[in-house]
């Protein structure tokens, strides 16, 4: 009987010896301890900002409205297969507008960006609405600007 209670506590001291290392060593699959570091980068064309769409790069930026906001942790929307992700690495602010993830709604690469001027009112909003949710959600990682030569007021 002894030796088997002996035999408990060294099987839990060795359990909690294991976990306490795992949680301040880091665990190996948690995203905190990736080696991938922060972007630094403030500003973005829609060309530099294309590869940040999960598969080029580990990172996943999507623009609205200008600002480019890391969507990271939404891999699952974003990422390779997610729902959305033809947003990962573009200007999804028409997309979020007109609330439509297909692939017409973004402004081909080599264009210049959208300018969102011929929103309906009730599309206005709902890319309001969708911003509030980024704002809250991810980190802004820079802005969004014109592909080459700068225009007037970038
Ligand atoms: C069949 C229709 C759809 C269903 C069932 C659906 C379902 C969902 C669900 C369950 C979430 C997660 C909500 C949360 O956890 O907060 C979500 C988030 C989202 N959906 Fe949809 N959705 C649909 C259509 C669309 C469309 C058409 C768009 C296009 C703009 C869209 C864009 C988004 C975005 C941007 C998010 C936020 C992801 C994030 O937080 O990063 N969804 N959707």
């Amino acid at each position: 009987m002894i030796t088997q209670i002996i035999v408990f506590l060294l099987i839990l001291y060795f359990v909690k010896t294991i976990y306490t290392e795992f949680v301040s060593n880091g665990n190996p699959f948690s995203s905190k301890n990736s080696p991938i570091e922060s972007i630094v980068e403030g500003k973005f064309t829609p060309k530099t900002l294309q590869k940040y769409n999960g598969k080029d790069h580990p990172k996943i930026f999507i623009a609205v409205k200008n600002r480019v906001f890391d969507v990271s942790q939404g891999s699952a929307f974003y990422g390779p297969g997610g729902p959305y992700e033809n947003f990962a690495g573009r200007d999804a602010s028409r997309g979020l507008a007109l609330n439509s993830f297909d692939p017409s709604v973004l402004t081909p690469i080599n264009e210049p960006i959208d300018d969102l001027k011929d929103l309906k009112d009730l599309e206005k909003e709902s890319l309001e609405q969708w911003e509030e949710h980024f704002e809250n959600r991810y980190k802004v990682v820079g802005t969004l600007h014109e592909n080459g030569a700068v225009k007037d007021e970038n």
